[in-house]
This record gives C-alpha cells, structure tokens and sequence, in this order.
C-alpha cells in the first residue's frame, strides 16, 4: 500500500515526501511541475537514501488520474497540488477555480471510483477571513475570504466536507497551515520561489545572498507591539511532521476533521528581520513602505485541538527556521 502524495515536488510537498519516507511509508508523487523542479524529488531521494515512485500528470487528468490508480495500490492521498500565488489569483481567477477547486473535484472522483477514500488537504489559515480575532480556532466561523486563492480554500474544504456528509467511508483531514517557512536542516530542499517572492520570509532570504536590493516592510501603524504585521511562522519540516500525524487519524478512522497547524506564537516582520539577522550575520536593508492590501494586523493560532488529538505540537522555534532557511538560500542562491 502506498501513499499518493499530489504536489510532492513542491515546497512544503518535498518536505513532506522526506518525512513520510523516513517513517517507512512508501510514497508515490505527482505533479506537473508547473512550480517546482524534478530536482527536488532528486534530492528527497539524495536525503533519505530512499526511492519513490513519480508520475508526470495533472490533478485535471482524469485518463492520467485513472491510470494512476489502476497500476498502483493507493492507501491515502495527500493533496498538496494546488495555486497559491494570493495576487496572481485577483489576476486570473479562472485559472485559479479551474487549477485548485476543478483538480481537486476530478481528484476526488478518480478516488472514489478508485475505491480509495482517504485524504489529507492543504488549506489555509486564509479561511479565516479578516473577521476573527487572534488565536485563530477551527470552531470560528470561515470565509469572507479576501481573494480568489483564499476562495478555493473555503470552497474545497467545503466540497470534502459535504463529501464526507454523503458517504461516510471517507476519511477527511483538513489541515489549516499558518505561515510555513525554513527549510529541511540538510540545506538540500527548501523553498524555490519563481521570479519576486511575494512571501516575507523568502524576501528577506534574497536580500540577505544579494538577490534583492532592498526589503518593503508594508506598514508600521498596525496595532502591534511594534506596528508591523504579526504571524504565526512555522518551521515547514514540524508542518510535513503534522501530515505524517493527519496521515495516521486518516488511517485509522473515518470521519471529517479540521486542525490548524501552527505554533499560537505570533512575530512582526521585524521580529523576523532581526532573527534572521541573528541566524545569518548578515544585515537585512529594510524599508517602511505603505500597508499591502487585504493585509490584517494580526493572525495567528491556537494549535491546541492539533495537540490534543494528533498529539502534535510543533518544536522548532524561529531562530531554527531562519538558520535552515539561510543555509538552504545561502548554499542554493538561485534555487534548483
Ligand atoms: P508549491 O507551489 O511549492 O507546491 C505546489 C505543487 O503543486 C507544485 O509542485 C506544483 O507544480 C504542483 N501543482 C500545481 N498545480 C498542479 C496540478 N494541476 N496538477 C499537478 N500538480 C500541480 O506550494 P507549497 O507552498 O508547497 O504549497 C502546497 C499546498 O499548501 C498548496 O495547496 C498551497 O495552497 C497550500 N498552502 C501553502 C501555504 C504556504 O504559505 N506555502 C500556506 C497555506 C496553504
Ligand atoms: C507576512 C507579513 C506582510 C512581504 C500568505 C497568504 C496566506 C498563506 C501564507 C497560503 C505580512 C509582510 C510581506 C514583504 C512585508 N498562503 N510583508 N514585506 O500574507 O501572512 O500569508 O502566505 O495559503 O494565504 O496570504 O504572508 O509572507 O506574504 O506576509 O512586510 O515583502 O510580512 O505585510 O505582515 P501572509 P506573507
């Protein structure tokens, strides 16, 4: 029995397939690599000294979904594949619907047709919307999301919901991420964004290797302790290590589920700056820019329900992610 892993290649999939295989399970990827290499499946393979299966298809294929399915003997999905570019999305919804909400709908039909009833979802604490206040719990009412990506989130979580109200054989985990940065400790993976990184975390590591000249640190008049955004980073490997738990619930039992998975610590973009100064020696030129629209003040969460019933919490704190994210940027300046 193996485990689909759709989206493998990408960010926080490669972290994943490196946990999933250093736990023993035998994983099989696919992806169509429209935002990733082949070469970080390389080096998943070149860290844990183990082998995967990959196949070259889009979520959208349901001929390449369905041969799939028919050669292998696919225990559980996780889902990763996906858009997620928030800007992009106000650009071209279409694209967006189509890629997330439409892949993930024809995922599930090769699945239940499959016979196989089981996945594990990347949402996002996006669902969240900007009405709740911080910390951020699964019972808070979601949506009123803010753009086209955080959109298919809301609606995809919705669809698997209303799935599992259908037939309940299906096991549903949705996993709400909060801010994923870092890197696995090796340097070998990490996070290879195309053209300017509209992320915080990867912005800054670009200034840092010489990349980009100057970091736009977008307001400083939010009510926070020092008037700049607050969030809840957490170190990507402790978020690939809360899918080998999602993926053991998903094993076990039917059912629907909802957790967030963060750290409920909250860190201003220059909290981060300065412990990226820390980790890298190297200085971080910032400058205050105007507030970023459809950016809130604060957003972080309460990862207690994850706690509790996957018996995850996450360990690695900020100067650990900003080390390993240094040491995968500084040794991979352009990426893959
Ligand atoms: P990523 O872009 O690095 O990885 C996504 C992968 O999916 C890429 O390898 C891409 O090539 C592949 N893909 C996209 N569309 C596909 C399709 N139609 N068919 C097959 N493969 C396809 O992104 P990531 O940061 O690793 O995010 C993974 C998932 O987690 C996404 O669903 C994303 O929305 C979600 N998420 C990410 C964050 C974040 O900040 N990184 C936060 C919350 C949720
Ligand atoms: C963090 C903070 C910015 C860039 C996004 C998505 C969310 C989720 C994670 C997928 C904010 C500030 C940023 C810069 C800055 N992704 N910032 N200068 O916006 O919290 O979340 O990624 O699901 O859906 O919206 O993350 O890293 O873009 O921003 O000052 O150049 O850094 O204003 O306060 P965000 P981010």
């Amino acid at each position: 029995m193996s485990i689909l892993v759709t989206g493998g290649a990408g960010f926080i999939g490669s972290h994943t397939c490196v946990e999933l295989l250093e736990a023993g399970y035998d994983i099989i990827v696919l992806d169509n690599f429209y935002n990733s290499k082949s070469e970080s499946l390389k080096r998943v393979k070149e860290i844990t000294n183990k082998d995967l299966k990959f196949y070259e298809c889009d979520i959208r294929d349901r001929k390449g979904l369905d041969e799939i399915f028919a050669k292998e003997n696919v225990e559980a999905v996780i889902h990763f594949a996906g858009l997620k570019a928030v800007g992009e999305s106000c650009q071209k919804p279409l694209e967006y619907y189509d890629n997330n909400i439409g892949g993930t709908v024809t995922l599930c039909e090769a699945m239940r047709d499959a016979g196989c009833k089981k996945i594990v979802f990347s949402s996002s604490a996006t669902v969240y919307g900007s009405e709740n206040i911080s910390p951020l719990k699964e019972t808070m009412k979601t949506g009123g999301t803010t753009n086209p990506y955080g959109t298919t989130k809301y609606y995809i979580e919705q669809i698997l919901t209303d799935l599992y109200a259908s037939d309940n054989e299906w096991s549903v985990v949705l996993l709400r991420y909060f801010n994923p940065i870092g890197a696995h400790e090796s340097g070998r993976i990490g996070e290879n964004p195309n053209g300017i990184p509209n992320n915080l975390m990867p912005y800054i590591s670009q200034v840092a290797v010489g990349k980009r000249e100057c970091l736009s640190v977008f307001g400083n008049d939010y009510d926070t302790h020092d008037g700049t955004g607050v969030r809840d980073y957490i170190h990507v490997v402790d978020l690939a290590l809360g899918h080998i738990k999602a993926l053991e619930k998903a094993l076990k039992e039917t059912g629907c589920n909802v957790y967030n998975l963060g750290t409920g610590k909250g860190y201003s973009v220059l909290d981060l700056v300065k412990a990226f100064e820390e980790a890298s020696g190297v200085k971080i030129n910032y400058k205050i820019a105007p507030r970023r629209d459809g950016d809130i003040a604060t957003c972080y969460s309460d990862p207690s329900k994850a706690k509790e019933e996957l018996g995850w919490v996450a360990e690695r704190g900020l100067d650990k992610m900003c080390e390993d994210t240094w040491r995968w940027q500084s040794q991979n300046p352009d990426g893959f």
